[in-house]
């Protein structure tokens, strides 16, 4: 399982996060949050006064901010310039920023440089949009996980204490621009496994996949 890359991909609330935490942690493999680095960017542009309406403003200064991702399941870490942000990114101003800033291919060939780096020779589950199909796409396995939007949005909303039908609509309109984007859509990449999740508990989704990971890893057999 040393050099095994496990590639999820999804949208918010399709129980992606805890799934590919809980994947590696039960099969002792580093963890890496793509979406917290995309957040980490904005974040960082949030507070650097950059101005997100504009492309080319974000195209400029995406250089600039140092991330370091931590890879433990049970504690991944995100410095920005030297200081935790794993409360920060998570903000509703983070939420409403993140999908055009990550729309933006120098900030994606940015991170897809840091990506590759931390993946290194593998050994790694790996949560994101575009994973399968542009980060890994010589993943061992390929997971695409979906839920019902109303199943989504009530996860959702319990993790960050919101309004249901409000987080549906920024969901919704999240899910509008990162589907849509030219560069690194979210997609189901070529040969990935489709789990639809809303009628199961987070735990039975991650037996599930650790019942895959293990088929392709022969360790089940
Ligand atoms: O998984 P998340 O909700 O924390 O991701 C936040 C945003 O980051 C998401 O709206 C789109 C972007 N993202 C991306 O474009 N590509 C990735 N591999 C991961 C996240």
């Amino acid at each position: 399982m040393s050099s095994l890359v496990v590639a999820i991909d999804g949208p918010s609330g399709s129980g992606k996060s805890s799934t590919s935490r809980g994947v590696a942690a039960r099969l002792g493999l580093r963890y890496l949050d793509t979406g917290a680095m995309f957040r980490a960017v904005t974040r960082w542009m949030l507070s650097h006064g950059v101005d997100l309406t504009d492309p080319d403003a974000i195209a400029a200064r995406s250089g600039e901010p140092v991330i370091v991702s931590g890879t433990d399941p049970p504690d991944p870490t995100i410095p920005v310039d030297g200081r935790d942000a794993s409360f920060a990114i998570r903000s509703d101003e983070v939420n409403a920023a993140v999908s055009p800033v990550s729309a933006v291919p120098a900030v994606r060939a940015r991170l897809l440089e840091l990506q590759r780096d931390i993946i290194g020779k593998g050994g790694i589950v790996v949560e994101g949009r575009d994973i399968g199909s542009v980060v890994a796409p010589d993943a061992a396995l390929k997971l695409y996980l979906s839920a019902d939007p109303e199943a989504r949005a009530v996860r959702r909303a319990a993790e960050a204490g919101g309004d249901v039908a409000a987080t549906q609509e920024s969901l919704r309109a999240r899910d509008r621009i990162d589907s849509g984007r030219v560069t690194a859509p979210l997609t189901m990449a070529d040969g990935a496994v489709h789990i639809d999740t809303t009628p199961y508990t987070p735990d039975e989704v991650i037996s599930q996949v650790v019942a895959l990971v293990e088929a392709v890893s022969g360790d089940g057999e």
